[in-house]
């Protein structure tokens, strides 16, 4: 499979790929398509996402665009980051071919499962 040049290039340079240590919050989903997992942990000040990182057990797609996620939230408000969506992710890369657009939304459910953990924690009604 050909990907584009964007894609290759988070895919061999990741962005914020990792375990984070004392995360406020984690989201967790698993991939019902491919059965690929993701993990998501955020850090977060004055309703912010101070730093973020992922984790991932899946595909080359999965891996860059959450690494273009990470970008796009880093520094955002919450309200922000959580209505991202993959077409806005999608907007980033050149091309992903039909049978992987599931992977760009492995990366959004997963930060909005965070997003969701958080609030709950918080108490914060959403
Ligand atoms: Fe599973 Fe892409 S094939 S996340």
């Amino acid at each position: 499979m050909k990907y584009s040049k964007m894609i290759m290039e988070h895919f061999k340079n990741p962005r914020n790929l990792g375990e984070m240590e004392n995360p406020d919050t984690i989201g967790k989903v698993g991939n019902s398509v491919c059965g690929d997992t993701m993990k998501i942990y955020l850090k977060v000040k004055d309703d912010k996402i101070e730093d973020i990182k992922f984790q991932t057990l899946g595909c080359a797609v999965a891996i860059a665009m959450t690494s273009i996620l990470t970008e796009l939230t880093k520094g955002k408000t919450l309200e922000y980051a959580s209505k991202i969506k993959a077409q806005d992710l999608l907007k980033n890369v050149e091309d992903v071919p039909k049978n992987k657009i599931h992977c760009s939304v492995l990366a959004q459910d997963a930060l909005k499962d965070a997003i969701k953990n958080y609030n709950k924690k918080h108490k914060i009604k959403k």
